[in-house]
């Protein structure tokens, strides 16, 4: 069997839109444009719409690679004049090297891949948890000339997921990023919505001359011809426009920390978070519904089982500045190890959750556990320790537009998708501070986005730079702050923007 019948199936194939791809081979910068012999490939060329952009723009020397052999063979139809292969492309062996490779590559993550195509996968990323693209990335950087070019349309994701650190140090120790267009949750493919960015990467042993441009978009939606003329103009016009945020940074410089297109801010005096607060993760169950109690169960309990339930904060309860509601689980002590005491000392539990013994077997639990324990009972006693102190959650992911930092004097624990900060300060300070769209632009200069939400793990929370402020300022951003959480009335936030913004300008 040869190559081209063993590849028929087609991997992950969605079509770029006509003007992305005219936009990115518009991307080709001139030092290329100026080699007319220039070799340029497009990699998984599909139904070859760059292959076309290309022709238009009368290119010559273009090739490209297709693993399906039915689109192969419309690209060889339609391309007479270009060297199609109907190879995989990830171990591709040619003997030569490209001046520009350009294309939107599959994305799939490893575990839909077909069994042949994991092994080439994890062999140029290194990792199981890849996306196909990473490798596709990779293998790109490896078949480029010296001071060649990487013109990719692709996930966002590679910039902060912790599987894609290999990608990321292949990027900086092979190049740089000359421009990133990010073009966040613009719906560009059929049926498909990743958070997509296209970039410019420039192969070369040698140190940026020049700082990245990253051109990004202001809202989260705008049309293809709109980003087709906008990038255009913004780039010729070297300025910010309607849609476009137009700013240079330094190249990152590390795989380890997460990247992100949003510009650097700097506070001049500041202290972290860690030393005005504790930061801390919830509590995990692992299986949710057999630990849950409602208010309606609650009359049929003996003491000892009223005597174990918790009230957590979730998620949902926090509405920015205020908690909304509770809800409330039993936890069965770490201590308690034989089933027997269960079944004595809770009977009505031991019913609920027996039903469920099966697939609590079947959750991840620490050696010292049993199957009616939390998976997770994180900072317990730090929890029970802060109980009786005001203590402010957030939903470590969070869709909404704004931050739901949100203040309870409650005894409540944190549930597994908040994180909980316990002030040492002024909590309506902070609370102020947290929710203020200069900290939301902030933290997003730290990389907080993932996929279409904001993270706030704890690690980058504990870390954040709280500025110093005035004492003066500290007691307005409270008041307004305890204001808006009283009244529970959002009106007065745009006072505490301008005066955060101003002083922080
Ligand atoms: C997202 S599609 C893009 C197609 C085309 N470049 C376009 O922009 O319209 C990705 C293409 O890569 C092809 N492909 C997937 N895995 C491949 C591989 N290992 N080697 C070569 N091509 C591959 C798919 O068949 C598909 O046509």
């Amino acid at each position: 069997m040869n190559n081209v019948e063993h590849f028929s199936e087609s991997i992950s194939f969605v079509e770029t839109p006509k003007l992305i791809a005219r936009l990115m081979v518009n991307l080709i910068s001139s030092k290329i444009i100026m080699k007319r012999e220039a070799l340029i490939l497009d990699s998984g060329c599909g139904k070859g719409v760059f292959l076309e952009e290309l022709l238009q723009a009368s290119y010559k020397n273009v090739e490209g690679i297709e693993i399906d052999s039915s689109l192969y063979e419309t690209c060889k139809t339609k391309f007479r004049e270009f060297k199609i292969h109907n190879k995989d492309y990830l171990d591709w062996n040619y003997d030569k090297k490209f001046d520009i490779i350009i294309g939107n590559p599959p994305y799939s993550h490893y575990n839909s891949l077909p069994f042949n195509i994991r092994e080439k996968v994890f062999t140029l990323s290194k990792s199981r948890e890849s996306d196909i693209y990473y490798a596709f990335i990779i293998k790109s950087i490896n078949l480029l000339k010296e001071d060649g070019e990487l013109i990719y349309i692709v996930p966002y994701s590679f910039f902060y997921n912790t599987f894609a650190k290999y990608v990321r140090e292949k990027i900086i120790t092979n190049g740089y990023f000359e421009l990133v267009i990010d073009l966040d949750e613009v719906r560009l493919f059929e049926g498909e919505n990743p958070e997509t960015i296209i970039f410019r990467f420039r192969k070369s042993k040698l140190k940026p001359s020049d700082n990245t441009l990253y051109l990004q978009l202001k809202g989260k939606k705008a049309s293809i011809s709109q980003i087709f003329s906008q990038v255009r103009l913004a780039l010729k016009k070297q300025e910010s426009n309607e849609i476009f945020h137009y700013h240079k940074k330094k190249m990152f410089s590390s795989a380890d920390d997460v990247w992100t297109t949003h510009p650097v801010i700097r506070i001049p005096k500041s202290k972290p978070l860690h030393d005005l607060a504790f930061v801390g993760v919830g509590l995990v169950s692992g299986y949710e519904k057999a630990f849950q109690i409602k208010e309606e169960e609650i009359k049929y309990l003996n003491f000892n089982e009223k005597s174990i339930i918790k009230s957590f904060v979730k998620a949902k309860h926090c509405k920015g500045y205020w908690t909304e509601g509770e809800t409330k689980y039993f936890i069965i002590d770490d201590k308690i190890t034989e089933e027997s005491e269960v079944e004595d000392s809770f009977p009505y539990f031991y019913d609920k959750i027996e039903i469920f013994k099966e697939n609590m077997k079947k959750r991840y639990l620490p050696k010292n556990k049993s199957w009616f324990h939390w998976q997770a009972l994180r900072n317990i006693k730090k929890h029970d320790l802060y109980s009786e102190k005001p203590k402010i959650f957030v939903p470590t992911l969070d869709r909404s537009l704004t931050n739901r930092f949100s203040l309870t004097y409650d005894r409540v624990y944190p549930s597994g998708d908040v994180l909980t900060i316990v002030p040492n300060v002024n909590p309506f300070f902070l609370l102020g501070y947290l929710n203020s769209d200069f900290f939301r632009k902030y933290f997003l200069s730290y990389g907080a986005r993932r996929g279409h939400r904001m993270a706030f793990t704890q690690r980058v929370m504990s870390n954040i730079k709280i500025p110093i402020f005035e004492k003066e300022v500290i007691t307005r951003i409270a008041n307004i702050a305890k204001e808006i959480y009283i009244k529970k009335n959002l009106k007065h936030k745009d006072e505490l923007n301008i005066l955060i913004n101003r002083v922080l300008d």
